[in-house]
Parts: structure tokens; sequence; C-alpha cells
């Protein structure tokens, strides 16, 4: 199931690669995501925002300015406009011309793989794009081999009414007093959470656990990082070196 509920403790983190292909491909594109899917990574995490005409696309930024030819705000641009931008160049050469792809598009290739993800929520997400969020998984028969994802609990709320079956994931930068509430808070089955708030009080994933709560931790690229949060039990592991963290399982 979903984020390892017949997982038992000893078993390997699900290893999550980020932003698409980890560090692959041009973050958050089609090619990224394939190469992802083709090394068999448990999970591919993406962004999704908002266009102007509000279609959810795949950037992680608030501006097209890094991971395109483009400039200005996404929230700004319409669809067609984003979909006229260069999202390769700046990565290499050789993916010039790869387009910004629309949730939908990722979704139909996640879809047809097998394979599962974890979407993130960037910007404010209010019920009707929620809403229609989780009609897409549905179409792709996919409500339970993705994971729903934010810092917004707001935005994780707008989704939380249309789909039971949908896992949600807050994700915080640092421990707040009451981790269980700010989880129910936001509707969500567990936390997504910056390793470096955790490191000095490892034995809180095990609480967690015992809680019922999944605690997965962002973003870690060094064998010290796996080796420490492995040893902490953590259920999944998001890093732009999913290859090498695999690698890293298998001799470990
Ligand atoms: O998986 C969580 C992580 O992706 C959050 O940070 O900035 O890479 O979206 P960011
Ligand atoms: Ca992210």
């Amino acid at each position: 199931e979903l984020l390892g509920d017949a997982r038992a403790p000893q078993d390997a983190a699900f290893v999550v690669s980020h932003r698409g292909g980890g560090a692959l491909a041009p973050e958050n594109t089609l090619p990224a995501v394939e190469a992802a899917i083709d090394a068999g990574f448990d999970y591919v995490e993406i962004d999704v925002a908002l266009t102007a005409d509000r279609v959810p696309v795949l950037m992680h930024d608030r501006t097209v300015d890094r991971t395109t030819d483009g400039h200005g705000s996404l929230a700004s641009l319409t669809l067609a406009q984003v979909k006229e931008l260069d999202a390769g160049s700046w990565f290499a050469p050789a993916y010039a011309g790869t387009r910004v792809p629309t949730l939908e598009e990722f979704l139909a290739v996640l879809g047809s793989s097998g394979r599962r993800a974890l979407v993130e929520l960037k910007g404010v997400w209010d019920a009707e794009a929620g809403a229609a969020l989780i009609a897409s998984l549905r179409a792709h028969d996919l409500e339970r081999r993705v994971a729903i994802v934010s810092f917004n609990p707001q935005s994780l709320l707008a989704t939380s009414g249309a789909s039971d079956l949908v896992y949600r994931l807050l994700i915080l930068r640092r421990l707040p007093h009451d981790i269980e509430q700010a989880v129910e808070g936001a509707d969500a089955r567990g936390i997504l959470v910056d390793w470096r708030a955790v490191a000095k009080r490892p034995e809180i994933v095990t609480e967690l656990h015992d809680a019922g709560l999944r605690v997965l931790v962002y973003t870690l690229n060094t064998d010290v990082e796996w080796q420490e949060t492995t040893t902490a039990g953590v259920d999944g592991i998001v890093t732009d070196e999913p290859a090498r963290l695999m690698e890293w399982q298998a001799t470990t």
C-alpha cells in the first residue's frame, strides 16, 4: 500500500527522486520523470503550481526565470504562454525545446508506469483546484499511488473533502510544538520534514510511528545522512541522488 502500511520496520526507506529525476535531467520535466520511472525509483517527487488560467503545471519556483528561458511569475502566464517556454536548455543543450509539462501530462505518464509519486502543491490551492486534482488522479486510477504533500495546510485541506483514499503529508521545515495537532489540522497522515529539524532528536521518528504517522525526510544527498535517517527508521528519503541512494541501500 501507499507509503507502506504493509512495509515492515526493517525495510529500506522509500527512495524518492526530487523534482522529477533527481539531478538526472531538467527538474520537473517529462524527461526527468521518465528517467526516474526507467530507473525504478520508488517515488518521483514533483512540484505543481497553477498558471494564470488555473491549469496545474510542473514548476518549483514562483517565477519561470530559473528553469525556463522566460520571465515573470507563473501565475501571470497562461498555459499557452508557458507552453512556448524552453524548460531544458538551462540544464543542458541536449534538452533544448523541452516543455513545461501539465499535471495531466505527468499523470498520464505515471499512470501507465505503475510507479508512485509525491505531488507537492506550490502556491495556494483552493477547494476548486483541489477537487480538480483529485478528479484527475481518479481518472488515471492514481488515488492510491500518489501522495499529496505541501508546506501549506490550507492547500492540503483543499484536496481533503474529495477523496478518503489519497494520502496527504504536511511538509515541515521545523517541528512545531504539537506535531500531531499540526498533522491533524491538515488532515494529513504524516510529515515530510527537513532532516535538520529532526537530527538532534531522531527518537521522534519512532514516537510519530507509534502515533500512526509516517515520517519522510528531505533533501538528503550524502551517505552520512542516509545512514542517520535509516537508523532513525524514516519511511522515505527525498534525494537528488536517487540512483546512488538505491546502490547505497543495496550494499548496506
Ligand atoms: O520533498 C520536499 C522538498 O521537495 C521541499 O523542498 O524546495 O525542493 O520543493 P523543495
Ligand atoms: Ca518539492
